[in-house]
Parts: C-alpha cells; structure tokens; sequence
C-alpha cells in the first residue's frame, strides 16, 4: 500500500470505528461484535504505525490513552462557567417561577433536567473536531484534561451533521454505578485505599496522568449547554436535540432525563417523578435542574454575580435515619489493612435493613470525634455500604468515651503501623496473621488468578484451621485422604479440587504472577511485568531502577514489588510453586516458519483438527498475522463449520481466499 491509498484507508477505517463507537457508547445498540471492533481498531493502530504521516489527534485510536500529561495547562473560560442557585423546597422553586414570570413578558416553557453529580467540562470544537476539554475550576480558568477525556467513548472526537463552525458545549463526566463499583472491587483486591463515591472517583480519574488508566475506568459523560456565536437555535431543548445530531450523548425525552413543561405543575412532577425514579438510575444525580428554554426570554433574565437567573437547582436530600452506635469492630484484609466498622441497631434505610457502616480509617473516626453510644446519622450514596455522616449530639451522655482506634491487630495482636502518606493502618504480620493468609490464598485461587474450580472461601478457611495449608503454594501438597474426610466434602468434591489444582498448572504466567498477590500489582500491571521481564527470575533479580523502566510500574508498584521479594517467605513460597509444575516464564511463540510473512488471517467458525486458539498460535508461529475482521487487506479466511454468513459474503465480494483447516495445515506443512 502506498502512502496515498493509506490514506483514505485511515479515513475510512476511521468513520466506521467512529460510526460503531457512537453506536455502543451513545445509542446503545451494537451492528458488530466485540472483536470486530477490536480488529478495526488494530488495523487502523497498525496503519498509522506504518505510515505516521496521517497521524490525527482525533483519531479512535486515541480513545486507548497512553499519553501522558504531567501538569495541566491552564485555560481561560471563553465563557465563565458558572454555578446554579440551590434550592431544596418545592416553596422556593414556586418563588423561582413567580420572579421569572415577572421579569419577562409571554408564554413560558422550562426545560427540566437531570442535575448529574459528577464533575463538569467545558469543550470546545472547531470545524468538527474535537479541540480541548477544560475543567470548571474556579469558574473563570480551569486546566486542559484533553488527553484524559479524549478517552471517554461517550464524547465525540469528531462530529457528523449540521454543526456550528466553533462552540463550546458543556456537560457533566461521571462514573457509572457498575464501572465504579468494578474499580473498588478491584482496588479492594490489589490492596489500595477505596474511594469514597463515585463523584469524587471521577474526579480523581480525570486528574490522573497516564490517561490509558482513565480509558480503563469506563467514565461517561451527559452533555446540557452549547456556547457559540450562531448556534442556529433559538432555545436550549432545542439546542440540546440538535447536539445529539452532532453525535453528542444528550439527555433524552423518551427516557424523561429532559422534558419541557410549561407550567409549575409540570416542573413539581418532574421533581417527584426523579425522587423515586433516581434509585434505578445506573448512575447519580444530587437533583434537578430548571432552566427557561427560550434564549430571549434567558438573556432578559440575565445573571446575579454567580448563577444565571433563568435556571435553578433543586436538590434532594439524601435519605438519612439515625441509629445506635453499639460497637466499632476491625476487619483485616488480605493486604493486612484495618478497616474499622461501625455496628448499628438494625434500621431500614432505602429499601433495605443496614446493621454496618464503613467509617474507612482511623481519620474518619477522628473526623466525626465518634463516642461509645453516640446516636449516628446515616446515609446511602452511590457506594453498597452506607456511611455516617454524623453525631447527634444533643444526645450524647456527658460521660461517654472517644472511641480510641486500636493499636494492636485484631486478629494476631502485633502493633499496628502506618505508612507515610497513607490514611489505613496496617497489621504488619503479613506472613502470620490468619485473615492475611487465608485472604491471599482466596485471591490466589480467584477467577482472575489462578481459576482454581472447586475451591472456594470456605474451604480455604477450613483446610487453614486444620492446618492443612499456611500458604498458596501448600494447596499443591493436598491429598486425596487429606480432603475427602474434611466436613462437607466426600470424595466427588475432593476430587474436583484436585482436578481444579492440576489444571491450573497450565495458567498462563503474568496470571501466576497476578496471583501471587503483591501489593498493588493487578492484573493489567503483571500482564505487563511479564511482557517485559519475561520469566519470575528476572524479577527477582530486577532493580528499582529496571522495574520504574517498566510500562506502568511506578514508585509505588516498584517499592512493593521489591518489599514483597525482600520477605524470604514469599521466595519460599514462589520456589516451592515453581517446584509443583506452575508456570514462570511467558510463552513465547516459537518461530515455526515464515511461509506465512507479511499476509494476514482471519480465522472463522468451528474446527476439528485445531481448536481456533491452536490456529491462531499457527499462523503466528509460521510468520502471518491474525486479524479480527475481513477487509480488503485481509489476504486468507480459514473457515470452520458455521462461519457466519454475513463473513461469508463479506469475504467472497472481496474476493478474499477461504481456506478450509485442510487446506491451512497443507500451506504450513
Ligand atoms: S447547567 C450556568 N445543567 O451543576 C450554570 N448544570 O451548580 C450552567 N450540573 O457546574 C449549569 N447537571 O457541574 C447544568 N443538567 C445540568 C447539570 C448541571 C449537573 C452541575 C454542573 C454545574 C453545577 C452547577
């Protein structure tokens, strides 16, 4: 292919990812899999790695990440972004409609909105393309998070349609209930601190350098506001379903996330419907918004110093009971964190019966100066476990005692310690305490880790008490007699086990190495530890230095990688898994041949002779390349049973070669 054909290949690859992004991350609706996404995607990476000359800042490859920024530019507001008066009365909203309706003359339409709680960006496009994204800030300048929010698939780097030449347009960024509570799920795994909500995680994503974690969070984004010159509009309803022309992700009429009313009645419904209704949202809103739809009517109203006078926020109150405080306990994690909880009454609060509470760390219980017996506010946000938000203090007894945070484990008694800079304490028994060690044998024999089928918690916690196993790498020693006898097991089940741990022989190294469960090393850091060191050898041996060098290991991930080795129980433990037959080096495709160089393959249905992944591993190893969808530069499809047959077709109008596995094994062999 030469430079000129490149180009209008990137062109094209581009609108029909960007075509098919906007489909999933805005309509919902999908035309292609998953991995005909991923293979446009990989096409188009590999086109511009090759031909660097179309290099587009906007281009869906961009979507990934990878850039880094280390400070954010500052940028003055165009137009200032400004706040909204709160309200929390439906008195006050009634005195809102009757100022309006006195300051301006006619009929009056408000547009109701969701008030999403996350963090709002301003971004402005020129001639279609995306140009930057700014935070509010202080209203009049905030920094430029392009990179970051370039990766938000909901937001457009390139428009479609009728747009203006230049505009502002203004939304909110949030996390998505599920996404959010995936990443504390994970955080909880790896050992870091949890995050409180998901506003503030939004937040703290957009701030964050590498923006290849920031695509990995999955944050979304609801537009409400163009700014510009001559927007073609003449209210904001309107505006706002002109956007979702653009390609923008707009609040919808059918969904009821924006009606326009014209009366107070219609705003109170709006309000109470969105009351109720917010629970089964799959993200969180703080309230609504009210805002006079029409622009003459909006630009008579005019602003105060802070908020504009034609729009106003009502804001819920979270729904809050008080209870008894009958006992903070400590819960120590596999990392050997200490989290302190609350113990309630049992109260009903939003649909359920909440008996604990988090109160995160010992800041936490210092922040609401907690005593024995207090009488506790509490309240459900976005996270599972409620919180306490405060004392009531007309009720506390002269007498009561502060609750003193511990100062020795729970569970093995060592002194607890804390780490420069960190809000948890720790049990530093890492190799001694029993929820530590039963906690990293769960995660060892987890999903995501070691997949070990037929075990579970329980087990663990039961082969631990009767001494069967002190750490991962003991499971290797379990007996057939050892088990069946255990409580609740019989020999189908101790078979099963055993079974499930032989299997696991055969999981792939960066998962060992995820397993292991050092700190702070998830999966995607170990994948990429493995990637580069190769074998567990080299990281063993790997310096501070080599180990920073590495993709995505900073100071933090090194420092514990390092700590983790320096304990020679862990060596130990890595040695005697490495003598059971687990694998500690990456597997590297063994060079076959290059009878395959330079073509492309796309593989396809049902085999006999190989399963798909034997064949993908073939066509690498003799020199071709897998890729996930048929195009013109697709040079063979190997074709099992039920090929699809859209494929089919696909492949025979580019006249594109099918091969049968037959046919396949005779090219190679
Ligand atoms: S309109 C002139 N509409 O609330 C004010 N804001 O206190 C224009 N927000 O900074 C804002 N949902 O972050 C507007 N549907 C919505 C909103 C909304 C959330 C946030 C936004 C703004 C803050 C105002």
């Amino acid at each position: 292919m030469n430079t000129v054909e490149a180009k209008s290949r990137i062109e094209e690859l581009s609108e029909l990812i960007n075509y098919h992004n906007h489909l999933y991350y805005v309509e919902s609706r999908t035309e292609i899999s998953d991995e005909e996404f991923d293979g446009l995607l990989r096409a188009l990476q590999e086109l511009e790695n090759q031909f660097p000359e179309w290099a587009d800042a906007n281009s869906p490859t961009k979507r990934v990440g990878g850039d880094i920024t280390k400070k954010f530019p500052t940028v003055v507001h165009e137009y200032p972004m400004l706040s909204l008066s709160n309200t929390y009365s439906t008195e006050e909203i009634i005195d809102w409609e009757n100022r309006v309706k006195k300051g301006v003359g006619g009929p009056l339409n408000y547009v109701c909105e969701l008030k999403y709680d996350g963090v709002a960006i301003g971004i402005r496009y020129e001639n279609g393309e995306f140009v930057r994204a700014v935070t509010r800030g202080d209203g009049m300048q905030g920094e430029d998070i392009s990179a970051n929010v370039k990766t938000i698939r909901a937001i457009p780097l390139k428009l479609r349609g009728d747009y203006p030449a230049v505009f502002e347009i203004r939304g909110e960024i949030f996390f998505p209930l599920a996404n959010f509570q995936r990443l504390n799920k994970e955080r909880e795994e790896t050992g870091e601190s949890l995050f409180a909500n998901p506003r503030n995680s939004a937040s703290g994503t957009l701030k964050l350098q590498d923006s290849s974690v920031v695509a990995s969070r999955g944050l979304d984004c609801f537009l409400y506001g163009v700014y510009g010159e001559d927007l073609g509009t003449i209210g904001h309803l309107e505006t706002v379903n002109k956007a979702a022309q653009w390609g923008f992700k707009t609040p919808k009429e059918v969904l009821n996330y924006i009606r326009k009313v014209s009366s107070i009645e219609g705003i109170v419904d709006f309000i109470q419907y969105w009351d109720k209704a917010r629970a089964d949202l799959p993200f969180e809103i703080d309230g609504v918004v009210i805002k006079v739809d029409d622009y003459q009517q909006q630009k008579q109203l005019g602003f105060t110093a802070k908020s504009p006078r034609w729009a106003i926020a009502y804001k819920f109150k979270a729904e809050r009971v008080s209870s008894l405080l009958e006992e903070v306990t400590y819960q120590v994690g596999r990392t050997g964190a200490i989290t302190p909880v609350a113990n309630l009454t049992p109260i009903a609060l939003g649909g359920t019966i909440v008996k604990r509470a988090s109160l995160h760390n010992s800041d936490q219980i210092e922040k609401l100066d907690l005593h024995e017996g207090d009488i506790v506010y509490v309240e459900k946000g976005g996270e599972i476990i409620p919180k306490i938000v405060g004392v009531d203090l007309s009720q506390r007894k002269a007498t009561a005692n502060k609750i003193e945070f511990i100062e020795n484990c729970p569970e093995c008694n060592s002194p607890l310690v804390r780490y420069d800079g960190e809000a948890q304490h720790y049990c530093p028994n890492d190799t001694g305490c029993p929820p530590q060690i039963t906690g990293r044998i769960d995660h060892f024999i987890s999903r995501k880790a070691m997949n070990i089928d037929g075990l579970g918690t329980e087990t663990v916690t039961q082969l631990f008490k009767e001494g069967l196993i002190h750490n991962s790498a003991d499971l290797y020693d379990l007996t057939l007699e050892q088990i069946e006898g255990l409580e609740r097991m019989g020999t189908k089940s101790a078979e099963n086990l055993l079974n499930g741990l032989k299997a696991s022989l055969e999981v792939p190294f960066e998962r060992v190495l995820f397993a292991l469960g050092i700190r702070h090393v998830g999966e995607t850091v170990a994948k990429k530890i493995a990637k580069s060191l190769k074998n567990i050898d080299n990281l063993l041996l790997a310096t501070y230095d080599d180990l920073i060098a590495i993709d995505e290991v900073g100071d933090k991930i090194a420092l514990s990688i390092i700590r983790h080795f320096r304990d020679e129980t862990n060596v130990r433990i890595v040695d005697k898994l490495r003598s059971k037959g687990l694998r500690f080096e990456l597997e590297e495709i063994a060079q076959d041949s290059n009878k395959l160089e330079g073509k492309s393959f796309v593989v396809s249905g049902v085999f006999t002779l190989f399963s798909r992944d034997e064949l993908k591993k073939l066509i690498e190893s003799n020199g071709g390349k897998n890729v996930g969808s048929i195009s013109a530069k697709t040079d063979f499809v190997v074709a099992g049973e039920n090929m699809g047959p859209a494929k089919l077709d696909k492949a025979n109008k580019l006249n594109i070669p099918i091969l049968s596995e037959q046919e396949f094994n005779a090219m190679i062999s």
